[in-house]
Parts: structure tokens; sequence; C-alpha cells
């Protein structure tokens, strides 16, 4: 039988990846998105098309206490069984000083830190029956900190923090690793000019920007790796090292 998976903002870019490459290796793909619908909609059908059954779209607000808590019900519901999560839903935006209250910290909090934790809570026992996987995409930028976002690196350091915990805590039936991207993609609705894309690829040692693959192959090979867990790989060029 198909292994199924969990992938959080899966509807597009890094997400839509990771779905892509473990549904070509034979997985059964649970989209979890937001406002994405359309996009969601496309993937699973254009899935289950090609191989009937193969993924199911489920909507929730990470944001909602009780939608996390439904997406974790209607999880379990779509193939009964579940071998792998994927924390990979993120709201990104700066907060200089003059930002930080609580509304933000609500909005960056719980999609890149509260929500991982309460999905792994309520998805570990059926991940357990399975022996499988949980990986946190968290972000490069956590060890030397990015200007004018305490806030979600904040949220991205308390995600690295727990990948190390509950890779002790759900020992020895369930890995639990994380991937920090470095440069991949432009933020949502950010366009980058030359320049700046210059700039940014001085600082990496491979000298180009990574894609959505570089992510989704790394998560296919923490998967594959049996004698790997509480991991943060740096799938970044190389940045973190210079
Ligand atoms: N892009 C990069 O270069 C880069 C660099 C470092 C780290 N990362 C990390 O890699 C991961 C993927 O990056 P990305 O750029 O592909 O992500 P993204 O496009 O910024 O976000 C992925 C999805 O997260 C969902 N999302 C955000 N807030 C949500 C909420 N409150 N409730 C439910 N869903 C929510 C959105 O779904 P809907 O569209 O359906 O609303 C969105 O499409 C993220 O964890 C990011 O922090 C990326």
């Amino acid at each position: 039988m198909s292994k199924s998976v969990l992938i959080t903002g899966g509807a597009k870019r890094i997400g839509k990846s990771i779905a892509e490459v473990l549904w070509t290796k034979g997985w059964n793909i649970i989209l979890h998105y937001r406002s994405s619908s359309k996009d969601a909609m496309s993937l699973v059908n254009n899935f289950n098309s090609k191989r009937a059954d193969s993924a199911f779209a489920i909507k929730a607000d990470l944001d909602d206490p009780k939608e996390v808590e439904k997406l974790v019900a209607d999880t379990l519901k779509c193939y009964g069984s579940l071998d792998a999560l994927i924390n990979n839903a993120s709201t990104f935006f700066p907060t200089p000083i003059s930002e930080i209250n609580d509304k933000n910290w609500e909005a960056l909090i719980n999609s890149n830190l509260k929500a991982p934790i309460f999905l792994i809570a309520g998805l570990a026992g059926a991940i357990d029956k399975n022996k499988g996987n949980i990986i946190n995409i968290t972000d490069i930028n956590v060890e030397r900190g990015l200007a004018n976002h305490s806030i979600y690196i904040a949220a991205k350091a308390g995600l690295d923090a727990i990948t190390k915990v509950f890779a002790r805590d759900l020992s020895p039936n369930i890995r639990v690793n994380a991937i920090a991207p470095g440069a991949i993609l432009e933020p949502p609705g950010v366009s980058w000019t030359k320049e700046q894309k210059q700039k940014i690829i001085r600082k990496v040692p491979l000298k180009k920007m990574g894609d959505e693959t570089d992510i989704s192959n790394a998560v296919l090979f923490l998967i594959e790796s049996d004698y790997v867990t509480g991991q943060i790989i740096n799938v970044d060029g190389g940045k973190s090292i210079i």
C-alpha cells in the first residue's frame, strides 16, 4: 500500500514541489492549503487523474487552533493512517522594532511554530504506527539573524529547537529532522531586481539561487535515510559557511 504524507502549505512553490516529488515516488498526498484553493485543487486533480485516489486537499487556517485540530482529524480520515508530516506552511513578513505587537506575534508564531507543534502532537500516534517521518522546514537565517525579522526568526529558531526535542521524544519509531533553506525563492509577492539577486548570489559559494527542487530532494533524502534523526540540514548553496 502507498505511504501517505501531510504537507502543509502545499499548493504552491516549495510545498508544491515536495508534493510532486513524493507523489512521483508513489506516495499519497494530503495537501493542506489556506487561501490557494485553485492551485491546491488543480494539483490534487492532476495527481488523481493520473493515479486514482492518490491525493486529497484540506483547507485550514493554521492561525485558528480549532482548524488545526480539525486538520488533524481530517488528515487521519483520508487514508486511515499516516507515514509523514512536512511542516512547510509559513507566514513571512518583517517586524522592525516599531511593528512588534501582539497581532504580528500571533501571525508569525502560529504558522511557523505553534501549528507545527500541535500537528506533531496530534499526528505522532499515527506516524509512530508506521515508523514514519516528520520534517520541519525552517530557515538558514536562524544561524545569523535576519535584520528586522525578530518574531519570524524566533519562530523558526523554536522550530529548529523542537526538531531535536521531538527527535528524542518520538524515538525510536519516528525520525524528526529539519531542512533550513537558504536563498531559494523570492518572498511571495516580492520581485527582486537583477542587482538585488546578484548581491545575494555573491554571498553564496555555489554562485546561484536554489530552486524548489533543492528542498524537495532534501525531503526525499531525509525520508530515505533511516539512520538520520534530530538534524537540521542546510540547503543553501554553502551560504552558511562564509
Ligand atoms: N522561499 C525561500 O527562499 C525560503 C527561504 C528560507 C526558508 N523558507 C521556508 O521554506 C518553506 C516554504 O517556503 P515558501 O517560500 O514556498 O513558502 P510560502 O510560499 O511563503 O508559504 C507557503 C504556504 O504557507 C501557507 N500559509 C502561510 N500562513 C498560513 C496560515 N496561517 N495558515 C495556513 N497556511 C498558511 C500559504 O498557503 P495558502 O497559499 O494556501 O494560503 C502559503 O502558500 C517555509 O517554511 C519557509 O519559511 C523558504
